[in-house]
């Protein structure tokens, strides 16, 4: 074979592929493909100076990689807001009509497809990099996993750049089969096919992931060639051999609720699960009107389906003890499968819930599922009672075995022994999470043994683990090793409120971590803090403030801050730690606000943002008050985006 015709043969065999799995219209026999396949193999083996990235060989899986890398989005991927009636539905479309007061405006309605985001980007008409969605800003690169999805194409007719939008799912069958399989080895099983495709996505061996039978619908095309209809874009991109849902509509406003109900009744039929329809503007420049808030466009909902109920048996009630120490009752369920993935658990949360359901074991309940939520009881029927037991609460903690506290009025039992394992696991794991020290490998069968084996006492304990310790965990290599101290060792740069978020303080989530640092600047001036100056911290309340004073009282506390310190973890706010909301856009405003010029400017610089000082190219966001000036028309004139002093609140929201 000629080089040139290897060329061909790639062609041949991607546009095979395509005719195959995207269309579902394949043109020649399993067995002639295999057999070119085969061919194509050994002259890659043979000349592998000829091998080009769009082969179809990378589709069985060629690549492993010994990390993933985290990439900033070129494009932001932002995520949805949801509503979860009709009435709320007309609310958002309400504010659209009223904002843009257009009246004949395009919607698409388009099934939720519920999987993994993924932004794929192509050059010179060839796949180049594939990336999730992370928190939006930042993503996994998972290049070497999307190239084995079937029903991607590796090359494309157009050759602009463009960066495309979808989602990363896997069918319920696949589904079915890869946890029978797992079942066969003794494996874990997935919880439902969307975790199942977001694990996937992250395997580091590609041929891992080509054995899965993942598949793209693609619902954005966020860079690159565009017309100015959302609706037309994703007929480019079927056109140029993408995979986009043949269920997506684009309807005038009153034909909305008509195109949800189809979608919903088309809900279990499908070969993929949705959790929703999402309902989108189609005109991009009406889009560009709405904008964005931090998180949403303000263009798009998510209307989210009731969830599915169903009912099963409560076998039986353990206890579990967190982080906190507080012990939480589980329900053991005779496992249902619910919307695709099987449940045999429900937490109870506490007393007062088991009071409210009147539960007993052995009872016959409801169970409900919704999103990312643990299902949970809804209500029991009480009509199939027949052998039914009270649940009884234990007095001992039934991992470390102390006496359990519980105090008037309060409807959980807590576990007040702080070096109970149970309670160490946990803290180990939310400090270990990924909005902490995203510390990666440090997962739950990690975590169990080395508390188990007595290596890790306390949070400090990481820090100290060595090759030694974890070369006598199950499965660990060199490799392996290698790879957690290298993660453990990257955490010590994490920021000061991600630090503070994983010391696991009772009430004090993310979001409150985030605030404290901004306003106290280190651990120390926090410590220092009396009840009035926390209370006074805006969004923090009294539970929170008594919450911190206490906690950064206890003699153990403060013990581990010095460790953790003395290791080099931050404890104060760096200044590249700056709220950098506005992320280095340009602003400029005309006419009259309700906030002061120079207020408004001090309010763009400290959030990251700059101010320009007239129209020009560069200008992203001209922020526009009452009686505004010319500044207006020419920013019209230039396209720059124009937001009301709202809109701007919003974003540094
Ligand atoms: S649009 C800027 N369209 O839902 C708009 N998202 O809850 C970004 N999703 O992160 C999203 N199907 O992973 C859009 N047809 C669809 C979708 C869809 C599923 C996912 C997507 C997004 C999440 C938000």
């Amino acid at each position: 074979m000629t080089q040139k015709e290897y060329l061909s043969l790639v062609d041949k065999l991607n546009y095979y592929n395509y005719r195959y799995y995207v269309l579902n219209d394949p043109i020649v026999s399993d067995y002639e493909y295999d057999m070119l396949l085969k061919d194509l193999i050994e002259v890659e083996e043979k000349h592998p100076e000829w091998k080009v990235a769009y082969s179809p060989s990378v589709k069985i899986g060629a690549d492993i990689v010994d990390s993933i890398n985290t990439v900033k989005h070129e494009v932001r991927m932002y995520s949805l807001d949801n509503v979860y009636n009709e009435a709320e539905l007309y609310n958002f479309l309400a504010r659209i009509t009223r904002e843009l007061g257009e009246s004949e405006i395009y919607f698409t309605v388009e099934p939720k497809i519920d999987g993994a985001a993924i932004s794929v980007t192509y050059e010179e008409g060839i796949l180049k990099q594939a990336l999730t969605r992370g928190d939006g800003e930042f993503g996994e690169d998972v290049t070497h996993n999307i190239k084995t999805v079937r029903t991607l194409p590796l090359k494309i007719e157009e050759k602009q750049k463009m960066i495309l939008q979808g989602e990363v799912f896997i069918s319920k069958k696949t589904f079915e089969v890869i946890n029978q399989e797992r079942k066969k080895q003794g494996l874990n099983l997935f919880a439902n096919p969307r975790n199942a495709a977001a694990g996937t996505l992250k395997v580091l061996n590609s041929k891992i992931a080509s054995e899965r039978n993942l598949d793209i619908l693609f619902y954005s095309l966020a860079y690159g060639y565009s017309s100015s209809s959302h609706y037309e874009n994703l007929n480019f991109l079927k056109k140029l051999g993408f995979k986009v849902s043949n269920l997506i509509k684009n309807v005038k406003l009153a034909d909305i609720t008509d195109e949800i109900n189809k979608l919903q009744s088309l809900r279990e039929s499908l070969e993929f699960e949705i959790d929703g329809v999402v309902v989108k503007v189609d005109d991009i420049n009406l889009r560009d009107r709405l904008g964005f808030t931090t998180k949403y466009p303000k263009w798009a909902v998510a209307y989210k389906f009731p969830p599915t109920q169903m009912t099963t048996k409560v076998i039986d009630v353990v206890f579990q003890v967190g982080r906190t120490g507080r012990v939480t009752p589980v329900a053991i369920l005779e496992p249902v499968t619910i919307s695709g993935s099987t449940v045999s658990r429900a937490t109870l949360h506490n007393f007062d819930e088991i009071k409210r359901l009147q539960v007993m074991i052995g009872d016959t309940v409801f169970i409900e599922k919704s999103g990312e939520i643990i299902p949970k009881i809804v209500k029991v029927v009480k009509e199939n009672r027949k052998e039914v037991k009270e649940i009884t609460f234990p007095d001992f903690c039934p991992v470390c075995k102390e006496k359990l506290l519980m105090e008037e009025g309060d409807v959980s039992a807590w576990c007040v022994n702080s070096d109970c394992p149970a309670r160490i696991k946990y803290s180990v794991l939310h400090f270990a999470s990924r909005d902490a020290l995203d510390i990666r490998g440090l997962g739950d069968k990690v975590v169990e043994q080395l508390v188990d084996k007595g290596f890790i006492k306390s949070i400090a304990d990481i820090f100290e683990l060595d090759e030694f310790k974890l070369l006598q965990l199950d499965g660990f290599k060199e490799k392996s090793v290698s790879n957690l101290l290298n993660s453990i060792h990257v955490s010590k740069n994490k920021p000061f409120d991600k630090v503070l978020y994983g010391l696991g303080i009772l009430h004090v989530g993310k979001k409150t971590a985030e605030v404290l640092a901004q306003h106290f600047e280190s651990i120390d001036k926090l410590m220092q803090a009396n009840i009035d100056e926390l209370i006074s911290v805006k969004d923090i309340g009294e539970v929170v403030a008594h919450s911190i004073y206490t906690t950064c009282r206890l003699e153990k506390f403060i013990a581990l801050v010095e460790k953790l310190k003395s290791f080099g973890l931050k404890f104060e706010l760096e200044k590249k730690d700056i709220p950098n909301k506005l992320n280095g856009k340009n602003f400029l405003i005309t006419g009259k606000l309700s906030r002061s010029r120079k207020d408004m400017e001090e309010l763009i610089r400290e959030n990251g943002g700059n101010v320009l000082g007239g129209v020009n190219k560069d200008l992203d966001y001209l922020i526009v008050g009452d009686s505004p000036g010319s500044k207006l028309d020419k920013a019209k004139k230039l396209n720059v985006k124009i937001i009301s002093e709202d809109d701007f609140m919003e974003m540094i929201k």
